[in-house]
Parts: C-alpha cells; structure tokens; sequence
C-alpha cells in the first residue's frame, strides 16, 4: 500500500514510523515533512490546507491511504476532496470535524447524545460572559470557540484572567463548570458505525513541572495508564463514543477517521473535557509505540472495508513515555533558528529515539528548531519506571540552547509502580 500522510509535527513522525514499521507499506510520502521524517518518506512542498494540491498529489503518487495528521486540513475540507476523488482518507470530513472545530458545535452534540461533560454555555459578549463566569464559580475555564491549537483554553481562579481571555478571544466563547480529577486521553478508530478504542494515554499540558504555567499542545505523555480504572475504555465506549457516532449519523455528518475523547476522571465518573478529530499530539506518540498491529490497514479501514472485519488491536507489552524538548519562550512566539546537537547520541541509547516536532534543515546539512514543540524523545522499556528513565537519558544528550523540557513526565505514575 501506498501511503501519504499530511503533516510536519511529532505526531506525524510517530505516524510515519509506524508506517515505515508497517510490512503491508510499500511507498510512503509525507507533505511537508521534516527533517526527521524526511528519513523514512519522501517528503513534498505543497499547502496541506488546500484540497486540489492535496488531492493531485495523492493522485500522483497513487495514494492509496492519505493519513491527516493536524486539525487545519480537516476543518478545511481536505478529506472530502479526497473522498471526491475516490482516495481512501483517514480523517473526517469537514461537517464531522466541525466536532473539533467549533467547541459550541461539539456542546451541541453532547448534549443531543447524553454525552457526561462539563455544563457550559455560549457567550457573544462580555455581559454573557460576565454572567456565565458568576453561574459556574472559579475555577473558571473559559475557551476561545474557533481553532486555536491547544492554546485557546484558560483555566483560572483570577476573575479578570478569565474576563480578559473572553475579550482576547474576540468572537464567540464558551464558559464552562470546571471538571476536577486527573485527566486520560482515549482515542478512538471510527469508520462511522464500528468504532476501535486505542490504548489510553496521559498528556501533560501545562508548560511546566507540577502542573504549572500555561496550557500548551502537551508537554509529554505516557501509556498505558496504570491508574486508569479498569473498564473506563468499555464505560467511555458506550456512554460518550457510540451516542455521539450516532448523533453526528443523525445529523448527516458519519465521523470517520480518530475521534480523540480527552476525559477527566471526576468523582462523578468520565466527563468529556474535549474532542478533537485526529490523533492527539504528543499522546500518538507513545500510543502508537504501543501498537503491535500492522497500522496501514487499519487506518484504511475507516474509509473503505470498516473496522467490523478488523476485529481487536495487539498491544505491546511494557510502556512508552515522551518527553517534549520546547524551545526558549513556548507557548509565547518561540525562539527559532537554533542550532540542535545530540540527536545521534539520543538515539543511541537502547530503548529511545528522537521525533522531529518542530525542526528544519540547516544550511550545512544539521538540524535547527523550528517551531514551539521541537522534539519529542521517547523511552520505551518493560514499565513505565524505565521507559521514562530511559527518555529523560535520551533528552538529557540533546543540546538546544534555551530550551527546556518538563522533569515530571510520568513521574507519579512511575513512582506508584512500585508502592
Ligand atoms: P480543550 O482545548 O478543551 O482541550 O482544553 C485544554 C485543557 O484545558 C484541557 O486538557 C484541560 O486541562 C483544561 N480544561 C478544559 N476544559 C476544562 C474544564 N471544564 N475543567 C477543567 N479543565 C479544563
Ligand atoms: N495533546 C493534546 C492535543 O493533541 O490536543
């Protein structure tokens, strides 16, 4: 099979090497790539958001799967151009990313389906706000309705924080109750009607040790996740995934491609914080380690066979944490430009190696960062104790000046292991 997969971040380097991994993969392409990914495919200048330079592309390489990596393609409608033009897609159309899209959407349709999330409201001004901000209390979440790239959400006590974020905003903005517990990613393979849970992982998303800073894309992540209750997959299976599919059937609008479910364990069960429609960056990462089956057909299924002939996915045994080296500044305008030395001497190590996030060539053939998330390190191992020692080894042989990374990736979840 022939593949191409859109994209140029971390997320879309673990894609390709689970591809390249992939025995059933004969060809693999990626537009735009990056440095690092330019070793396992062959990578293509074209606009990821635009459909006909896509479409002609995957056509031109005979694509046989087109895997989309970030949100911007879907919400633009590349998948559909694809589908047009009969190239098997993974990645919703434009109207089901709309779940992504618009967090007002995606509040809509939760609450059709019955769907446990936070209770919330849709303000269009500072009045509403004002007024949506007394009815929850503090802790007060507030997000930007539109696109934002994990960026658009502010969770805090300061009242003014809260006001001034609406404003920064500028449209529409949704205010939420805050949703307390510890937080699991769960991704989900749907073809519209059979959906296929993926192993749960943890994201860390703020930008600095102990849970503190601003939100960022994510920080880090780990699987599996050991203080996952058991069931919670099953439970999250049938009250968030399956009413949703149906609703957006209802609608029109069949959801094919990841649906990514980001849960908070509150003492009242899952909640739903948030959907995407891709795979969650840097959860796929580790994920995606963990996965022993072949991904190409899997991915394809969504779009063609569907995932009923699948049956259930091999997991690897022992676990996987990342660790993200950002650059000086992230989540602010990020320092770019630099030089990054120690990628051979991290990839060395046993049981490690290094993605490409957000890096490009140098002139003299090196690599230089090139955007907020630059690396992402992976440890894998028997457990997660050595799995995380083993990426905090790695990252600590990259040198890139200015950056910084957080220590307390998997951490806790490492140090209960052997309680
Ligand atoms: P979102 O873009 O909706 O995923 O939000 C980004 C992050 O903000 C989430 O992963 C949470 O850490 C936090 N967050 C969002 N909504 C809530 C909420 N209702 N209660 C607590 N934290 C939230
Ligand atoms: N890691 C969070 C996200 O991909 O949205």
């Amino acid at each position: 099979m022939k593949a191409l997969v859109l994209g140029g971040g971390g997320r879309e380097h673990a894609l390709v090497r689970a591809l390249s991994l992939d025995p059933g993969i004969t060809d693999l392409h990626s537009a735009p790539g990056n440095p690092g990914i330019s070793e396992l495919a062959e990578n293509h200048v074209i606009n990821v958001t635009d459909g006909l330079a896509v479409t002609e592309l995957a056509a031109r390489i005979r694509a046989e799967l087109v895997v989309i990596g970030p949100e911007a393609p879907l919400v633009s409608g590349v998948a559909d151009a694809l589908r047009d033009r009969g190239i098997p897609v993974f990645g919703p159309d434009r109207d089901a990313a709309r779940l992504e899209g618009s967090k007002a959407f995606a509040k809509e349709v939760m609450e059709a389906a019955g769907v446990p999330t936070a209770r919330a409201r849709v303000c269009r001004n500072a009045g509403q706000v004002a007024e949506a901000l007394d009815a929850f209390g503090p802790p007060y979440v507030v997000k930007d309705d539109g696109l934002a790239a994990g960026k658009g959400v502010v969770v805090t006590e300061d009242r003014a924080a809260a006001e001034l974020h609406a404003r920064e905003c500028g449209g529409r903005v949704v205010v939420e109750e805050f949703l307390d517990g510890p937080e699991v990613s769960l991704f989900v393979l749907s073809d519209g009607k059979h959906a296929l849970p993926l192993l749960p992982a943890q994201d860390f998303k703020r930008a600095h040790d102990g849970d503190l800073g601003p939100n960022t894309g994510g920080m880090g992540a780990y699987a599996p996740v050991p203080s996952a209750p058991p069931g919670l997959t099953d439970e999250v299976m049938g009250s968030v995934v399956r009413p949703t599919l149906v609703e957006m059937n209802r609608r029109g609008a069949r959801y094919q491609g990841l649906l990514y479910v980001g849960l908070a364990l509150t003492s009242k069960g899952p909640r739903v914080v948030e959907f995407n429609a891709r795979f969650g960056d840097p959860e796929t990462q580790v994920i995606l380690d963990r996965l022993s089956t072949p991904v190409g057909a899997v991915l394809q299924a969504t779009d063609t066979a569907g995932l009923g002939a699948i049956g259930s996915l091999n997991w690897k045994p022992g676990a996987a944490v990342t660790v993200v080296v950002a650059a000086e500044n992230y989540p602010g305008a990020p320092v770019k430009g630099d030089l990054v030395h120690g990628l051979h001497a991290a990839n060395a190590l046993e049981g490690a190696y290094v993605l490409h996030a957000g890096t490009s060539w140098a002139p003299d053939g090196g690599v230089k960062s090139n955007g907020g998330r630059v690396l992402n390190v992976v440890g894998t191992g028997a457990d997660l104790r050595q799995a995380r020692d083993r990426a905090y080894e790695a990252a600590s042989r990259i040198e890139l000046r200015g950056s910084f990374h957080r220590t307390d990736i998997a951490e806790r979840a490492a140090a209960e292991l052997q309680d």
